[in-house]
């Protein structure tokens, strides 16, 4: 029988037959092979060769997350989580939709995931070698960045008009949503019912964030959260028990701290403990080794730390130094500031006359004091300023006077309602930047700060 070589056919057929083996991810040999076995009509030897995993694809069980890459300018992010991922040892493997292909190239998005996208819905090769349904059930979680608003309002009301669109419908996969669009369309009320939807189907987000849009003077929530964030989101969601903190010691204070006047009375203020109690829980569901020191609450402990209960500043301040050695350490407790100078044994009596005198003496500073420490400083210090005015502002001039790394500014003033209530909104001010984070629950706050813990940890090392 004749033999034939590849070298022996015209240049134009060698061409178009390179030019398909590489959009197959196969060697040219693979892919005569996989022709030639098609033509000869042998169904369960072309099932064997599509089966085997090809050179740079992943075997069908090997652990990924199916990165979806929507059409909006944060797209040339996606190439640096892609990036970021992998350094981490994290497989991917990406869909691109037609809007995305018009920002960033499935070259660039191929060479850095190490096989190329999938981007088709009826593209013959995608849909026999791997299909939306397998995209859809193989990966261990399905990150979406940048998520726009189409895509959400898709996948909100199940439509699958597309590869990424029919991806998401089909899976039973958790999906990450990062999204990333114009403030007016993040706030636009079809958005938000849409988010309210997904959210509703357990649907998890990271961002959008706040600051400049890509058009010139434009600026609110919508821009797509960091990569790192991103990567410290979706390894929280890969390994919510082991976790993106575990082996991390750390230190959270939480609630108010009451100074007595008398065994009755005390001075204390409206804290409720909510915030640093959820960031206790959120570390410790991370992975981390966390105490928790709080004041009088009335909020359940959290689950999976160790809480040091106290109720003065002076022994909230003693709880700290004893909890160190940690990694990272946390003051979300509105310590009172002052105490009074003499703390009476007895119930002060009214006399009828004259109302006592409390002569006030100043707390120490917990987050100062342990911040300052020359050794035994905790790597990370993170530090609350409660402002009624000039927020950001103030923030800056505590991170500076207090010498901790990062201060999470909110504005406390009665008409927030954040004292005491289950939102916040939060500037994370630190040496460098000052970034506005949305509205959010409490809980996404501390989810949110674990994963720019975690980021920063690992940055570090
Ligand atoms: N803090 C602390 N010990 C204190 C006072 C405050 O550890 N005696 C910590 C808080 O836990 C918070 C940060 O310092 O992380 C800022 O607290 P805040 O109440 O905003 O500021 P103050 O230092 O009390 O300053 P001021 O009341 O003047 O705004």
């Amino acid at each position: 029988m004749a033999s034939l070589t590849v070298r022996q056919l015209d240049e134009k057929l060698k061409k178009r037959l390179r030019l398909r083996a590489a959009k197959n991810g196969r060697s040219v040999e693979d892919e005569v092979r996989t022709i030639l076995r098609s033509a000869a009509g042998d169904e369960a030897a072309f099932a064997e060769v599509s089966a085997a995993p090809k050179p740079g694809r992943k075997p069908a069980d090997a652990p990924h997350i199916l990165l979806i890459i929507g059409g909006g300018i944060a797209a040339y992010k996606s190439l640096d989580l892609i990036r970021r991922l992998r350094e981490r040892g994290i497989a991917v493997r990406v869909v691109m939709t037609a809007a995305a292909q018009k920002f960033i190239t499935p070259l660039s998005v191929g060479a850095l995931a190490g096989e190329h996208p999938y981007l088709d819905l009826f593209d013959a090769h995608s849909e026999f070698d791997v299909g939306h349904i397998r995209l859809a059930r193989e990966p261990a979680l399905i990150v979406v960045a940048p998520a726009t608003a189409d895509l959400m309002a898709k996948m909100a009301h199940g439509l699958a008009d597309d590869l990424a669109s029919a991806v998401l419908l089909a899976t039973d996969k958790t999906i990450l949503l990062a999204p990333a669009m114009n403030p007016l369309m993040w706030n636009n009320g079809a958005t938000r019912r849409n988010i309210a939807l997904l959210k509703a189907e357990d649907v998890e987000l990271v961002g959008p964030n706040r600051g400049e849009m890509s058009e010139s003077g434009e600026a609110g929530v919508g821009r797509m959260a960091e990569p790192l964030e991103i990567v410290a989101a979706a390894q929280r969601l890969l390994a919510p028990d082991s976790g993106v903190l575990a082996g991390v010691r750390m230190l959270v204070t939480s609630g108010p701290t009451h100074e007595p006047i008398d065994p009755v009375r005390y001075i204390a203020n409206r804290s409720s403990g909510k915030q640093g109690h959820a960031i206790a829980e959120a570390a410790a569901r991370a992975g981390a080794d966390v105490t928790l020191v709080s004041g009088p609450v009335n909020v359940p402990d959290p689950r999976g730390v160790n809480v040091v209960k106290v109720e003065s500043a002076r022994e909230m301040l003693a709880a700290v130094e004893a909890a160190l050695p940690a990694d990272v350490a946390v003051f979300a407790a509105a310590v009172a500031d002052w105490r009074t100078a003499a703390n009476s044994r007895e119930k002060i009596k009214k006399t009828g006359k004259q109302s006592p005198e409390l002569a006030l003496v100043e707390n120490p500073d917990i987050l100062s004091t342990i911040a300052h420490r020359k050794a035994g400083r905790p790597k990370l210090v993170i530090g609350f300023a409660a402002e009624t005015q000039h927020v950001v502002e103030h923030a800056k001039q505590k991170l500076i006077r207090k010498a901790c790394d990062w201060i999470l500014a909110n504005d406390v003033s009665p008409e927030t309602g954040i004292m005491g209530g289950d939102s916040n909104t939060i500037h994370l001010v630190t040496a460098k930047s000052v970034e506005d984070w949305p509205p959010q629950s409490k809980t996404e706050v501390a989810a949110a700060l674990v994963a720019r813990i975690a980021a920063a940890l690992s940055e570090r090392t």
